[in-house]
């Protein structure tokens, strides 16, 4: 039950000094950062980042979005991480996500909006969507010794 997941802050959300406020709800639910580092990826990075995406019409606006500055990477671990991670973040298309969910309260466009711009759809963070994805995904953002092992006081009331 304890899960690990990916996130991404987009460089939207970076660009848009959002870095702190985000990672603050991840913590606030007690979920553990054991990964965290800023990149700015190429192109071929981004193409197996989304490589499942590969035969969407999206795609290279998508492979554009991610790679247009830096992100913040971040994985986290606590019980189940990847639906709770995805319940923060909200849905896909910030016009969908709920108020006091980190796309429905930064963000408001469509993707049906991205697409007529020909753009990647600028909802501010990425989560893994399961937990299959998330070891793929961990493991492509990060190193082994770029993962830590710590506890922290939430282990004791929370998890
Ligand atoms: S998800 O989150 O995997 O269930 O979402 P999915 O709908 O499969 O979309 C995959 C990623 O592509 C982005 N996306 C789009 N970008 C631009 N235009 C359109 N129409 C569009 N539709 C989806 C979406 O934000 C997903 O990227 P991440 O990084 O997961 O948010």
């Amino acid at each position: 039950m304890i899960e690990r997941s990916l996130i991404i802050i987009k460089p939207d959300g970076v660009q848009r000094s959002l870095v702190g406020e985000i990672i603050r709800r991840f913590e606030n639910t007690g979920l553990k950062i054991i990964g965290m580092k800023m990149v700015w990826a190429d192109r071929k990075f981004a193409e197996e980042h989304y490589k499942a995406h590969k035969a969407k019409p999206f795609f290279k606006d998508v492979v554009d979005f991610i790679t247009e500055g830096p992100i913040v990477a971040l994985a986290v671990q606590g019980v189940h991480a990847v639906d709770n991670v995805r319940k923060l973040v909200g849905s896909t298309s910030p016009h969908e996500a709920m108020p006091g969910t980190i796309r429905g309260d930064f963000a408001h466009l469509s993707m049906k909006y991205a697409s007529e711009k020909g753009s990647g759809g600028k909802n501010i963070i990425h989560a893994s969507g399961s937990q299959k994805e998330a070891e793929q995904e961990i493991k492509l953002w990060f190193k082994k010794n770029e993962l830590h092992s710590y506890k922290t006081v939430h282990e004791m009331h929370v998890f």
